[in-house]
């Protein structure tokens, strides 16, 4: 089981930044393999709408740093996107990488996405749900429609300051939990899979 953290906010340390290490070190406690990349220091190029991915067998005509990402996307089983509500969007630095999904809807990287766990961790100022609300609704259609399992999400109001996670014991929890759900998580699939383990020998005596 591999979690792999994106972190989309320009802000080192920062509110998202807090919630997703916080998720990751929890979830690591607990055995599972993590991996966190910051996009903030990684060239991605805006996507272009080419429609050229995956000619000469590589999943876009840019080489830049999103190149080792789609490996990476590959070989994780949860996907952690981690970024502020910009003007009730994702930041630009998150966009950006979005946008470079596109491979994952052709019929070559299809499989290399499809039936992944993702997971969402978002935090910004106002106080209440609303302002989050088109931001989870992007995630949620773009996960579904790339054949995602929308898992969990960790959604914090009211937090503008660059310290005001680290001051939120209530969010830290919650991101601990998620960490400890995404673990618990990871075991039973292990189980799941010991359980076919009979079923498969009895098919195949060799
Ligand atoms: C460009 C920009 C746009 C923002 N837009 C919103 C917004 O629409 N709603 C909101 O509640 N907070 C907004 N914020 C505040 C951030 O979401 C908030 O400070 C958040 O905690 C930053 O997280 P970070 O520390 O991980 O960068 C915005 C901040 C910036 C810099």
């Amino acid at each position: 089981m591999k979690l792999a953290a994106f972190l989309g906010s320009p802000r080192s340390g920062g509110n998202t930044d807090t919630l997703a290490v916080r998720v990751l070190e929890s979830a690591k406690a607990s055995s599972v393999e993590t991996e966190i990349v910051a996009l903030r220091s990684l060239t991605i190029k805006p996507c272009n709408g080419c429609e050229r991915c995956w000619g000469n067998d590589r999943p876009c005509i840019f080489t830049d740093d999103m190149t080792v990402l789609y490996e990476l996307i590959a070989r994780a089983d949860v996907l952690l996107f981690a970024t502020p509500v910009w003007w009730y969007g994702p930041s630009t630095l998150m966009k950006a990488f979005l946008d470079r999904f596109v491979p994952f809807n052709m019929p070559q990287g299809r499989p290399l996405i499809k039936g992944k766990d993702a997971v969402l961790v978002t935090a910004y100022e106002e106080e209440g749900p609303e302002a989050a609300e088109p931001l989870i609704r992007m995630f949620e259609l773009s996960f579904r429609y790339l054949g995602m399992r929308f898992i969990d999400r960790l959604v914090v109001d009211g937090t503008g300051p660059k310290g005001a996670v680290p001051a939120n014991s209530r969010a830290l929890e919650r991101a601990a939990e998620i960490g400890r759900a995404i673990a618990r998580r990871s075991g039973a699939v292990h189980a799941q899979a010991e359980a076919r383990e009979p079923e498969r020998a009895a098919e195949d005596p060799q």
